[in-house]
């Protein structure tokens, strides 16, 4: 038997018990095969010189952590710079918040050098590697050239934009190539696979070998969607505990006679969150009959607040809810609760059954698990209805949701409006069909299959790195 290793530059941390989808879904995706788990710490350490980190490993369960801390140069160059400030908005299609800066990239590779320095050493011969995300691209082409013949799996969580796009990041081409030292690429969506494609037949002269195979720089890998889902029965039981009913039950009290929307997303201008409190405003100035009645609790977890465009993002925020409070609400009804914290994951199930409308409206997303979460959370018998953005990876599996443009604010109003008063009938149908899809695409299908790919038998042996 094989045994699996991952590796992601975030791994689960219970201090941060809501940082985002990949390091939750991992976690209970590892928890089911054991293996080991490599990552970066999540410390910075100020003693430590660029590229240099100490190895940690401890136990947790059935896995073994593997960790080191991150140099305040390379956490400055690797993750807020190149990931966050070139990778992130490009993979986002927001090329106008891309920060290019030469020595970013450095800080990147010298990162990737050193987790394939690190690693290494606690490979065995029968591993299977799988790579998560757009830190670690270069991750298997550096493994590669440390002798590693290991299956070498990569999995991006964010979406992929359109050739010319891509193009427009200055070393584009380095970076795109890296993807050939994988035996398998996983993407979120059939969209991000046509765009990857796209690019490699394009721009990179790749050969297409059918059945998802590329060929180029003298090295062959596949490619497919794997659309990640969620723990649904962990998730259920986590609904049925004392923190998510009690969490319900107080918000159910306190709003009786009113209608909840929520928006639980980190604080990222991916989220379309401006775009949400803009559509809500003018769904109370559009249809005033929800004034005094229907209430938007809107949670947004702080994220990365050593990057510029979080931080205008925060301000640009702070004016838009403090503007619609002031304007509509009233000594006995406030329109919107915006909460820039992190609110327990043991309490969201009950926080999302309390209200009647879910609204998840990124301007782009590779899944988005929060849409999928809500769901899982309803009533059968009286469940909410989910607003999902056309834009987000999970519109593509969901289609049962209310799909919205969330550019298009007054459309977005209208579906908002729809969902409030959709009928009983109407909701039990669509909240069936997205359980359907759901329960068939959970996290061990999405694990097993793309571990499944990574396993088929491979052309020859490929232990060099792309030429
Ligand atoms: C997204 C990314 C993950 C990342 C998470 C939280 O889900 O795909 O790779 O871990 O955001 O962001 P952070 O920068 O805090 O790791």
């Amino acid at each position: 038997m094989s045994r699996l290793v991952v590796v992601s530059n975030r791994l689960a941390d219970p201090r941060r018990p809501a940082a985002g989808g990949l390091a939750v879904a991992l976690g209970e995706a590892l928890n089911r095969t054991g293996g080991l788990w490599f990552g970066w710490s999540g410390n910075v350490n100020e003693e430590q010189q660029p590229g240099e980190a100490h190895l940690q490993t401890r136990q947790a369960g059935r896995v073994t952590l593997a960790t080191v801390d991150l140099a305040p140069e390379d956490h400055a160059a690797y993750y807020q710079g190149y990931a966050n400030s070139v990778l992130w908005p490009v993979f986002h299609y927001r090329l106008d918040l891309a920060d290019f800066h030469g020595a970013y990239l450095d800080g990147y590779r010298r990162v990737n050098r050193m987790f394939a320095a690190k690693l290494l050493p606690l490979l065995r011969d029968e591993d299977v590697i799988w790579v998560h995300d757009y830190h670690l691209i270069p991750l298997a082409t550096e493994l590669r050239a440390l002798g590693c013949r290991q299956r070498i799996g990569f999995f991006l969580h964010i979406p992929v934009p359109p050739p010319l796009i891509l193009a427009a990041l200055p070393q584009h081409d380095w970076l795109m190539r890296a993807f050939f030292a994988y035996d398998l690429v996983g993407l979120q969506s059939e969209a991000d696979v046509a765009h990857f494609r796209r690019y490699m037949l394009n721009e990179a002269q790749a050969e297409d070998l059918g059945d998802g195979r590329l060929a180029a720089f003298s090295r062959e890998t596949r490619v497919g969607a794997f659309p990640i889902g969620i723990d649904v029965q962990e998730f259920e039981r986590l609904g049925r505990a004392a923190d998510a009913v009690q969490t319900c039950e107080a918000l159910r009290q306190e709003y009786s006679r009113r209608k909840l929307l929520l928006g639980i997303d980190r604080l990222d201008y991916s989220k379309g969150i401006p775009q949400r409190v803009r559509a809500f405003r003018e769904l109370l100035e559009k249809y005033p009959e929800n004034r005094h009645s229907a209430t938007l609790i809107m949670i947004a977890s702080p994220s990365r607040d050593d990057v510029l465009a979080y931080a205008d993002l925060r301000q640009e925020l702070e004016g838009l809810c403090g503007g619609i409070n002031g304007d509509y609400g009233d000594l006995d009804w406030m329109p919107l609760r915006y909460i820039h914290r992190i609110v327990a994951r043991r309490r969201v199930p009950g926080l999302c059954r309390a209200v009647r409308v879910g609204l998840v409206t990124p301007l782009r997303d590779g899944m988005n698990l929060v849409a999928k979460e809500y769901v899982v959370s309803q009533d059968p018998q009286d469940p909410g209805v989910l607003v999902l953005s056309r834009f987000a990876g999970a519109a593509e599996q969901l289609k049962d949701a209310l799909l919205v443009n969330p550019y298009d604010t007054e459309g977005m109003a209208d579906a908002i409006q729809t969902a409030l008063h959709m009928p009983l009938e109407e909701r039990q149908a669509r909240h069936r069909a997205l359980m359907e899809t759901i329960c068939t695409h959970d996290i061990h299908w999405w694990r097993k299959s793309f571990l499944d790919a990574l396993h088929a038998p491979a052309p020859e042996a490929q232990a060099q790195p792309p030429a």
